[in-house]
């Protein structure tokens, strides 16, 4: 029985339902070249910032047991360049997205409006990275997230979406989707790492990583709890309406199919790809093809949101 991955995400249509997130190995056109030859349905770019930067001091990313801890502090090539890499990446005939991540409103403002004028398919704004020393994350300031909404979201017609920070609380889970709903916001993704943990070398009595005294993104297999409850709990907030692309631990079908079962539209893989390559997307493809095919479904709608009640 075929089984049919197609979807879409404020209204482009998609291959698949697997894509790359914006983090690993997406920063360079070579590397975005390899993605777009990959099964990812999608070419995500590296949030990138106004002026090129080099990122954080190393060693910025060490694998875990479970995942990896990461302050890469956005390495990437400024916004021009991706810019004018749009018209390249669009020939390879998949939809492209563009991750930005400005340091002010006035920076994102400015991306925004240049990125509106592109043939980019999706604009992500990520409110979210916690690696900037002295730059608080926006996604947890709902003050700014509301300033923030109102100035991007009024640049132009290519749909718009947001990069979240993780929340663990249902009041802020409620805030958040209240605010979404007073602008025009396409999509969301959530969530972005968890911010500012901390791994220590006991041997060495060092944290592992070298960037704002050891503290960095936790990601991989013990964030995936968290980011289920992220979709699916914006999706019970904010209805069908808004597209929602799960990130977070996602290196399996099944995983991927827990993602579907919260309600989400699409998924982004980041730590599985950085440890495997983008091979990962065909085999987690194939994963989750076969294991929709032993419960009988043939499509994305039999299973999405469809998480059933104890
Ligand atoms: C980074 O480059 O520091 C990671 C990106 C992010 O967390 O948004």
């Amino acid at each position: 029985m075929p089984i049919d991955l197609s979807t879409q995400v404020a209204g482009v249509k998609l291959q698949s339902y697997l894509m790359n997130a914006s983090g690993p190995q997406c920063t360079t056109f070579d590397e975005l070249e390899r993605i777009a030859h990959s099964n990812s349905t999608a070419i995500v770019t590296k949030s990138c910032t106004l002026l090129p930067r080099e990122g954080n001091p190393e060693p910025r990313y060490q694998n875990l047991p479970l995942g990896a801890i990461q302050s890469m502090g956005l390495p990437n090539l400024g916004y021009q360049a991706y810019l004018e890499m749009i018209p390249a990446l669009k020939a390879m005939n998949k939809p492209v997205v563009v991750s930005i991540s400005g340091f002010s409103i006035n920076d994102n403002i400015k991306m925004v409006s240049a990125f509106q004028k592109s043939a980019v398919d999706l604009i992500e704004v990520n409110f979210s990275c916690p690696n900037i020393p002295g730059k608080a994350q926006v996604a947890y300031d709902f003050e700014q997230t509301d300033q923030a909404l109102a100035a991007i979201t009024a640049l132009g017609d290519k749909p718009i979406g947001i990069k979240l920070a993780p929340y663990f609380d249902m009041s802020h889970f409620t805030a958040v989707a209240n605010i979404i709903k007073k602008y025009p916001v396409k999509f969301i993704t959530c969530i972005n790492s968890i911010g500012n943990t901390l791994v220590i070398d006991p041997y060495t009595e060092q944290p592992i990583i070298k960037p704002k005294g050891g503290f960095g993104g936790l990601c991989g297999d013990y964030v995936k709890p968290i980011g289920l409850a992220n979709v699916r709990a914006f999706r019970e907030l904010l209805g069908d309406e808004i597209s929602i692309i799960g990130v977070g631990g996602i290196k399996s079908g099944i995983d991927a199919f827990e993602y579907l079962l919260a309600g989400a539209d699409a998924v982004q893989i980041a730590t599985c790809l950085e440890k495997e390559g983008p091979k990962c997307f065909a085999r987690i493809e194939h994963e989750l093809k076969a294991f929709m095919a032993a419960k009988g479904y043939t499509q994305l709608s039999d299973a999405k949101g469809k998480l059933k009640p104890m």
